[in-house]
């Protein structure tokens, strides 16, 4: 058959933007196949013009897999309990720097919707890059290396960046993201998708080290990794406007919310699907 939506691609390695659904209806099997079939090639896939509310997210997403009913650190709705309300003037602090969502968990998300309820009149892009792609990119001596590596990824306190008295909005962001309970997990550096088969860099902004590496070592390999990721040419920025839609594959990217709109309110609200643990390529 046909296909019903259209998917068009806006970046080089990464991102499409999809036209002609409606999200807010009810999808029938074969428009939820494409959507899902786009996420799957494109890793992220952006909708404009949306008319989601909570709820209507939460039947949109249930598509796809099973929310999360609680983040560890971030808030929910009181009405819908699988929406996590990232309010960068009120709660969220900024979110800059680069992630893939929940890694210091045992079973980090499939991946999130994230629906743009108030964006300020200029800045709060997001960035996303594609992990698959960067694995595939590694000169093949590193490669084989990071096929081996596991890595400690954790939400606890990073100390080495703390400075007394510091009442910036970063270090209040990271006060609130570091100080509940602390999560400590090892994944395997390279995992394959459970869907696609492809191997990806699991990486992003909660590794601490790898494992049988000391800090300093961790450090320099992290950064030639965490760079090859985040090359503009791996990367799409999408310029949000009320009522958009993203869905990312958080099993092949990371992301990045650019905080550059001062104290202007942003206000966005995320669903994350739940995610099995990372399977190495060892099996
Ligand atoms: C997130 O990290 O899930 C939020 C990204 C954003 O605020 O654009």
């Amino acid at each position: 058959p046909a296909p019903v939506i259209s998917v068009q691609r806006i970046g080089g390695h990464i991102g499409a933007r999809i036209d002609g659904v409606d999200l807010a209806a009810d999808l029938d099997d074969a428009v939820t196949a494409e959507i899902r079939a786009a996420l799957l090639a494109h890793k992220v896939v952006f909708f404009r013009d949306q008319r989601l509310d909570a709820a209507s997210q939460e039947t949109f997403a249930r598509r796809f897999g099973t929310p999360t009913t609680a983040h560890p650190t971030i808030p929910s709705l009181e009405d819908t309990p699988a929406v996590l309300d990232l309010d960068y003037s009120r709660t969220a602090g900024r979110a800059n720097h680069w992630h893939t969502d929940v890694t210091f968990v045992q079973h980090p998300p499939l991946g999130s919707v994230l629906r743009a309820v108030t964006i300020p009149p200029y800045g709060g892009d997001t960035v996303w890059a594609n992990t698959v792609h960067a694995y595939e990119t590694l000169p093949d001596e590193l490669r084989l290396l990071a096929d081996q590596l596991w890595a400690v990824h954790s939400n606890a306190y990073d100390y080495a960046t703390y400075r007394p008295g510091d009442d910036s909005d970063e270090a209040r962001a990271r006060r609130e993201v570091f100080t509940s309970t602390e999560y400590v997990t090892e994944h395997p550096v390279v995992r394959v998708h459970p869907e696609t088969g492809e191997r990806s860099l699991t990486l992003g902004g909660f590794v601490r080290r790898f494992v049988g590496w000391n800090a300093e070592d961790s450090r320099d390999l992290l950064g030639i990794l965490q760079r090859h990721v985040t090359r503009l040419e791996n990367s799409v920025r999408w310029n949000w406007r009320d009522g958009d839609v993203v869905f990312w594959d958080n099993r092949a990217t990371q992301h990045y919310a650019v905080a550059d709109y001062g104290d202007l309110p942003r206000r966005v609200q995320r669903i994350t699907l739940v995610g099995d643990a990372p399977v190495s390529v060892a099996g």
